[in-house]
């Protein structure tokens, strides 16, 4: 039954993974120029920002043990194992000062992708339960990575930024991927019933979704 729900989970996420999303992988190709480069700045810095306090709303949902841990995991990574400069709010803040874009003046305009996407995910990570959380953080991480890692190879084709400057999207580029799995493993064992399973398909679609929306637009007004 498991790999039947993964290649059903496959198949739900694959489309948002911008493998064929053109003016994506047009910049991926040519490299990402500096408006663009900004934008990715002022765009997902906040989305960024409130990564944290998402897991750690997740976190709040779990009560098993084992699941928890998995959760425990990831957000100790994005906290850099308590080393500060390896958090990833200091490593995209690396990318932010390169494009010069300062967090604390740029505003979330209501109603845009980025407030749907912070807003979203805050609702159903408090709102839980378990399996609904780690169904919507599961689609995000899933999808981001293969997001980071065409906005990496489109930064390091431009060197709009410097190496050290873009490494959030190098790293994140691998460690989703990494995230997503112990996030769905944790979500297949929580998903105890077909009827809760197929509502995980439906969080896992709306996580990749809003993420995805939110640089298909980056991408689309650059090119
Ligand atoms: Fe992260």
């Amino acid at each position: 039954m498991e790999t039947t729900r993964i290649l059903e989970l496959e198949e739900i996420l694959k489309p948002y993974r911008m493998e064929t999303n053109l003016p994506m992988l047009r910049l991926a190709e040519k490299g990402i120029p500096l408006p663009t480069a900004r934008r990715i700045a002022r765009e997902y810095g906040p989305g960024n920002a409130a990564s944290p306090q998402i897991m750690a709303a997740g976190i709040s949902q779990i009560w098993d043990e084992d699941l928890r841990i998995s959760l425990v995991v990831n957000l100790y990574e994005e906290c850099g194992e308590g080393d500060k400069r390896q958090s990833h709010i200091a490593m995209f803040g690396r990318f932010m000062e390169a494009v010069d874009v300062n967090l604390a003046n740029v505003k979330i305009e209501p109603g845009s992708l980025t407030d749907r996407l912070i807003s979203t995910f805050l609702k159903v990570c408090c709102e839980g339960p378990d399996y609904r959380a780690l169904a919507i953080l599961h689609g995000f991480e899933d999808v981001f990575s293969y997001i980071c890692g065409l906005v990496g190879r489109g930064l390091e084709k431009s060197g709009v930024v410097s190496f050290e400057a873009a490494e959030f999207f190098r790293h994140h580029a691998v460690s989703d991927l990494i995230h997503a799995e112990r996030m769905r493993d944790a979500m297949l064992g929580s998903a105890n019933t077909e009827e809760k399973w197929r509502e995980c398909l439906d969080l896992a679609r709306l996580g990749a979704s809003l993420i995805y929306d939110v640089y298909d637009s980056i991408a689309r007004e650059s090119n």
